[in-house]
């Protein structure tokens, strides 16, 4: 696909590779013995949670006459849909139909419905909606501070009315910290750096001047006043290694992440024209005890400040989108032109995401990635 040379493709038409690990639900939605939908690019997802803590994905629809299962009920491990009581095993196997007579035969497609390979890690729900066989390759990310007591972490969850690919757009993006002039004052960012490759972009940023929200102060006070090197500026890296994304601050003179931001982007429906963003913001902790405890709401305030002020932005763009029916952007930064290349090359086109379930003009490639 060649966004920046002769044959343009649609971004807004790519659909997200479905051979990651991607965030469905937090874990402290999905609770012990319950059911709790959710959704990848239109697939109707049921995470359940046993007894035992343990949780399971399969698809959310029942063989019979496809009620979502989770409107049924979690009984010994075993999955039963709400409407005649079939039950389920965690690999998404039939077990059992309580009224069937002796003799009553089940139809072969009937035996199971589809299972997701689903873990749980950093607070998060991540299910593999791709090749089954391939997810056990497939690393989770890694995000050492999160595991670290140095590190405080604070959850975003929310459902955005646009196509994914805004979403890396916007945060990539630090020409566009115009629009939070309320919040970050005249701070200029200065692009030092920028480096790509087959599936990564990273750009280096430095900030100068201005005064800004106390918030945002009080998000970078760990590692204050470290002497690790001569860089006399706070240095921002950001860095989509599709299809997550990184975005770190370093305090001047360290070399220490003094934030964290790790974020996904995963489309609810089919059109891809939704997602749920969720960010993990890992800060680190200043060396006076407490401090980042009392600090937090005034954090938390301007985290979400300048989200909602970016919601409004992506949102707008795929309002436009919609209503002109094609992707009219006219992009300058040489970091944005690398970041689509990267989207558009490593996604699958939307066609391809949208055309599913066995059908039999399933392209090849995405009949592997959902055999
Ligand atoms: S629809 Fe699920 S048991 Fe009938
Ligand atoms: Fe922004």
């Amino acid at each position: 696909m060649h966004l920046n040379g002769s044959t343009f493709n649609d971004l807004r038409q790519v659909g997200i590779h479905p051979n990651f690990w991607y965030p469905v639900a937090r874990s402290v939605n999905v609770k012990s013995g319950k059911l709790f939908a959710t959704q990848f690019a239109g697939e109707p997802i049921v995470i359940a949670r046993t007894a035992q803590g343990a949780v399971f994905a399969l698809e959310d629809r029942c063989a019979h006459r496809q009620m979502p299962l989770h409107l049924g009920v979690l009984e010994d491990e075993r999955l039963k849909c709400g409407y005649h009581g079939w039950c389920y095993g965690a690999g998404g196997r039939l077990d059992r139909i309580p009224y069937l007579t002796e003799g009553g035969k089940i139809p072969p497609e009937a035996r199971r419905v589809r299972s997701y390979p689903c873990r749980e890690q950093y607070g998060l729900i991540f299910i593999f909606a791709g090749a089954t066989a391939m997810a056990e390759d497939v690393p989770l990310p890694n995000l050492p501070e999160f595991q670290s007591a140095e590190y405080s972490t604070m959850y975003f969850s929310r459902e955005v009315g646009c196509h994914y690919t805004f979403m890396h757009e916007n945060l990539m993006d630090m020409n566009h910290q115009f629009l939070h002039r309320r919040l970050m004052g005249g701070i200029q960012p200065v692009l030092l750096s920028h480096r790509a490759g087959d599936d990564w972009v990273e750009a280096e940023y430095k900030f100068e001047g201005g005064k800004q929200h106390p918030g945002a102060d009080l998000l970078v006070m760990g590692g204050k006043g470290e002497r690790q090197t001569d860089r006399d500026y706070e240095l921002m890296t950001v860095r989509t290694d599709y299809p997550y994304q990184n975005l770190v601050v370093y305090r001047s003179h360290s070399t220490i992440p003094t934030i964290r931001l790790w974020a996904a982007y995963v489309p609810i429906d089919d059109e891809q024209r939704r997602n749920r963003s969720f960010g993990l913001l890992m800060i680190r902790r200043p060396k006076v005890p407490g401090l980042l405890m009392l600090a937090r709401p005034l954090i938390r305030y301007f985290a979400q400040s300048v989200f909602y002020q970016d919601r409004l932005a992506v949102e707008a763009e795929q309002r436009a989108y919609d209503s002109q029916g094609a992707d009219w952007n006219h992009e300058v930064s040489p970091v944005l032109l690398e970041l689509r290349r990267v989207l558009a090359e490593r996604g699958i086109s939307r066609h391809e995401a949208t055309t599913q379930h066995g059908s039999p003009e399933l392209p090849k490639r995405v009949a592997e990635a959902r055999q």
